[in-house]
């Protein structure tokens, strides 16, 4: 995710307000952070590695020069959380130096025609080939000016960034610009700012200014001038007021870190679909020369490799064991060998079961492979490769943006392993990838038509003792996420099951009025799905389903029902289903008094074995 901060004040010198800016950005990433500044006509910079406050303890971030500077906190996602690899980013002159949020998709073939002529690159990341460009149009366009030679490298750029940039050459300024990564700007008397994210600057002014896709900014001590990148049309926009406190800021004006985190899952997906194919390539190639594979994982991220073993089996005809990670020493720690391979998926990369599943695995030999959303965690010093998930940092304890980036990224996976593979034709991989690129706009929409209605169904509800959670196929997968959703925040014990089994047990527990909800994706498991459905109403539950819009068949059975949009592929739909039951789980805890952010008895990150 990172944070970026970027000013130039009338008064005063920039890098401790940047410091202290970027502390407040710190939930935005903590692999590492640096600060530019620029004081008669050059640059200083200091950056590393580790949280603020350990940098800034080694390296006083606090006592560079000048009035004008630009400042990152990384959450690392092309290369390792190093000191190489910490923003700001410099040319091969030192003249010219950037910050960056965001993924640069085609940076691998930026990266290659800038050393081609003669540009040397010092880190791994993306960022770094955005102040090459600059100092290449520079020098090819002498007399362009710096906002100019900006205009023209973002122009080049696919992906997705907010970045500000500084040079020695135009001392004054800050050019900054915005695709798709949040940017906005703060006005104040002293001057004027450019961050991530509002809580950036709020103790220094509450007036903002937004900043939309496809706009550059140039900031100077008199102010700011917005321009359209496309056609340098100027566009004009006056400060608003806004009226949150800090705490409300940083939570970008949700009550919760959860509830941000749900709505963020669009934005999320979008990223994490960028993926460079090289990772996605390597890590496939591995699956494919496995003789077994073990998806090895704990509670949220457990669900997700369940998911994907439906996903590799259904789409690249590859079987895969998902394991709890707490059972798979007892399971198979005898047994795994040099031609197993493990699949590790955690958001944390720290847990301890997984981490303890793994280690055992690598002892006896076996392939190990993660996807974690913490580049750096001790996960991915384990593994012989690895991926990221692209989601930032989750604040909230429950798992939800990473849920679902999980799962984008293991489907990925499966169709690319379905491509080398071939066992499925072109024109259906070619179906899913649409679908696949739709899946941002589908949980979007979820998001803002069924939010409120979640809401009144959680309200429904809420005084109901015990849930009833089931799904068939994939769907058995988003079932067991919703249950666990429920039971970790609101505190209401909640069953689940595949639905075909509730029939060997479980359904002797339904009584008239108890809720069961089912995850009824329209696939060849529909009729069966109606069948249970039956079952569980001919014996007085009510039935809460989450269905396809349209799904006129089962809306006339169930009391309440939650729509997705049409023509989600079954393989892709724990992406949006899973979306309606985490919304399902927060509302409940609301009603329930209960601390969605802070359920009782849980930690973030479990490294307790
Ligand atoms: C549930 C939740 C936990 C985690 C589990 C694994 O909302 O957050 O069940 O999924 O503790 O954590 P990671 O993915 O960090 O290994």
């Amino acid at each position: 995710m990172c944070g970026i901060f970027g000013c130039i004040l009338k008064n005063g010198n920039a890098a401790p307000v940047i410091h202290s800016s970027l502390k407040r950005l710190e939930y935005r990433g903590y692999d590492s952070v640096g600060i530019a500044t620029i004081s008669d006509g050059k640059i200083f910079l200091k950056k590393d590695q580790g949280k603020i406050d350990e940098v800034h303890k080694c390296i006083n971030l606090d006592d560079l020069p000048g009035n004008i500077g630009i400042g990152h906190t990384r959450w690392a996602t092309h290369g390792a959380p190093l000191h190489v690899n910490s923003h700001p980013h410099s040319d091969c002159t030192g003249t010219i130096t950037v910050v960056h949020n965001g993924i640069i998709e085609n940076f691998g073939d930026l990266k290659l025609e800038l050393q081609n002529l003669g540009h040397a690159f010092v880190s791994k990341t993306d960022t770094e080939v955005i102040p090459h460009l600059i100092e290449e149009i520079m020098k090819n366009k002498l007399g362009s000016s710096f906002a100019d030679a900006v205009q023209e490298a973002i122009k080049r750029l696919e992906g997705s960034f907010a970045l500000a940039a500084i040079s020695s050459y135009e001392p004054d300024k800050i050019v900054c610009a915005r695709n798709e990564s949040p940017l906005v700007l703060g006005v104040s008397d002293n001057g004027v700012f450019c961050a991530s994210d509002i809580p950036a600057f709020l103790p220094l002014t509450n007036k903002v200014v937004m900043i939309n896709n496809g706009e550059l900014i140039i900031l100077t001590v008199e102010g700011y001038q917005i321009k359209k990148i496309q056609d340098n049309s100027l566009v004009e926009r006056v400060p608003e007021t806004i009226e949150w406190t800090a705490e409300m800021a940083v939570k970008q004006g949700y009550p919760h870190f959860m509830i941000k985190e749900i709505h963020e899952q669009p934005e999320v997906l979008r990223n994490t679909l960028r993926l460079q194919d090289r990772y996605l390539d390597l890590l496939s190639t591995f699956l494919d020369r496995a003789t077994e594979i073990f998806l090895v994982a704990c509670g949220t991220s457990y669900h997700a490799c369940l998911a994907a073993s439906y996903m590799f089996s259904k789409l690249s005809f590859l079987p895969t064991y998902p394991v709890y990670a707490s059972e798979f020493i007892e399971q198979y720690g005898k047994s795994v060998n040099i031609d197993s391979t493990i699949l590790a998926v955690s958001q944390s990369g720290e847990t301890a079961d997984t981490i303890a599943a793994v280690t055992c695995a690598q002892q006896r030999a076996a392939t190990i492979l993660s996807l974690t959303n913490v580049i750096g965690s001790t996960l991915t010093r384990v593994s012989r490769v690895y991926v990221g998930t692209q989601a930032g940092p989750e604040i909230g304890v429950a798992a939800t943006k990473t849920f679902t980036s999980q799962l984008s990224v293991l489907v990925q996976l499966a169709l690319r392993l379905a491509k080398k593979r071939g066992k499925v034709s072109q024109d259906e991989i070619d179906v899913l990838e649409v679908q696949l690129d739709k899946l941002p706009d589908i949980v979007d929409v979820i998001v803002k038509t069924q939010e409120d209605k979640v809401k009144q169904i959680a309200h429904k509800y809420a005084n109901s003792k015990v849930f009833f959670f089931l799904g068939r196929g994939i769907s058995t997968a988003t079932a067991f996420e919703g249950r666990l959703k429920l039971m970790e925040i609101a505190y209401v014990p909640s069953i689940a099951f595949p639905a075909g089994e509730s029939k060997h047990g479980p359904i002797s527990l339904i009584e008239n009025g108890l809720p069961v909800v089912f995850v009824c994706q329209k696939d060849e498991t529909h009729k069966t799905v109606i069948g249970n459905i039956m079952e569980m109403k001919a014996r007085g539950a009510k039935i809460l389903a989450i269905i396809e819009e349209g799904d006129n068949e089962i809306k006339a059975l169930a009391d309440d029902y939650i729509e997705v949009p049409k023509g989600v592929p079954s393989v892709l739909s724990p992406i949006p289903f899973a979306v309606p039951l985490q919304l399902l789980a927060y509302y409940m805890a609301l009603e329930h008094d209960c601390d969605p952010d802070m359920p009782r008895n849980l930690a973030k990150s479990v490294t307790v074995k």
